[in-house]
């Protein structure tokens, strides 16, 4: 029954591939003979953003390119059939989903490569390594957990690339700021499908829904690109660009809290019915887990300035 909601949702949610924006939208066309001069113009344009508005996005690239190991996650969550070009629904929605996904990547790396600002072997390495390194998001093999997850996480991306997108327009490069609203608005289609399939899972388990939200948030949402620097030389990567993206505004402890205040509203976890004796613990729990990471939000002092190996140390005149 959901297999058949989420294959109807592939159809009114995701688009025909025809229809879809691509990353060579938004980048000098090399086949035209005034590409340099586009070019130059990209380079005026990116060369007054701040280093640390770059490493965030250069994180964000990295997250989005680590996209294989979501997809393999997805079905092994979902496709009980182990066939790629199956009609299930779930299977579908994978297949389309990842379709989407997979041009973020390519955009934002071609973007980033083309402003010089990055040493683009090292940022190559930590692609690897997080792709080497594979995914866990703690998800227990338990399928409801998973949605909860990709439904917190596809919000989460969102608010990245629309803070990422604020802090181009404000260094006045407002093509970049139209590839961050672009992709945003790809991962906001996204979140809504998800916690769609959420919305129907808890009406029709609203007790394993329930239970599968709670355990989910004890254990925390990890970033899907924790792992970068399991087994790097710099075993400080993924913490660094987590400071950075905290310090400059583009995700930060309050939108962790706002996302689980909005999904506990959205799920009626306070009003729920049909639950059996003892969940009552679980809806308290979920009812102020906001509020406590607010609290810890306000008592978070603001990380220092870092320098991620990102970042090209010499700026090259163009
Ligand atoms: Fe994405
Ligand atoms: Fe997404």
């Amino acid at each position: 029954m959901l297999a058949e909601f989420v294959g109807q949702t592939v159809e009114s949610t995701l688009l025909d591939p025809d229809d879809c924006w691509q990353p060579t939208d938004f980048l000098p066309d090399f086949s035209q003979p005034d590409v340099m001069d586009e070019l130059i113009q990209l380079r005026e344009r990116t060369d007054n953003i701040p280093d640390s508005v770059i490493s965030s996005l250069v994180g964000n690239m990295i997250t989005e390119e680590a996209l294989p190991s979501y997809q393999t996650y997805f079905n092994l969550m979902v496709n009980e059939e182990r066939d790629l070009t199956s009609g299930n629904g779930w299977v579908r929605w994978s297949r389309a989903w990842t379709a989407e996904e997979n041009r973020h990547g390519d955009l934002l790396n071609k973007y980033l490569y083309l402003t010089g600002r990055c040493d683009m072997k090292k940022v190559e390495q930590t692609i690897h390594r997080l792709i080497y390194n594979g995914f866990n998001p703690q998800t227990n093999q338990d399928p409801y957990q998973s949605i909860v997850y990709t439904s917190f996480q596809e919000r989460a991306t969102k608010i990245s690339h629309v803070n990422t997108g604020k802090l181009a327009d404000k260094a006045g490069d407002n093509s970049l700021s139209r590839i961050c609203k672009t992709i945003a608005g790809d991962e906001a289609r996204h979140e809504k499908a998800y916690k769609t399939f959420m919305t129907k899972i808890f009406e029709i388990d609203p007790n394993g829904a329930l239970k599968s939200f709670e355990q989910m948030m004890r254990k925390q949402i990890v970033m899907p690109a924790v792992l970068m620097a399991e087994g790097a030389k710099n075993p400080n990567i993924f913490s660094d660009f987590s400071a950075i993206t905290q310090k400059i505004g583009v995700y930060t402890t309050w939108d962790y809290a706002r996302i689980i205040e909005h999904l506990v509203a959205l799920w009626k976890i306070e009003t729920i019915t049909g639950l059996q004796d003892g969940m009552a613990k679980a809806q308290d729990y979920l009812c102020n887990l906001a509020s406590r990471y607010k609290k810890i939000a306000e008592r978070m002092k603001v990380p220092d300035e870092i320098n991620l190996e990102w970042l090209s140390n010499k700026k090259m005149a163009f």
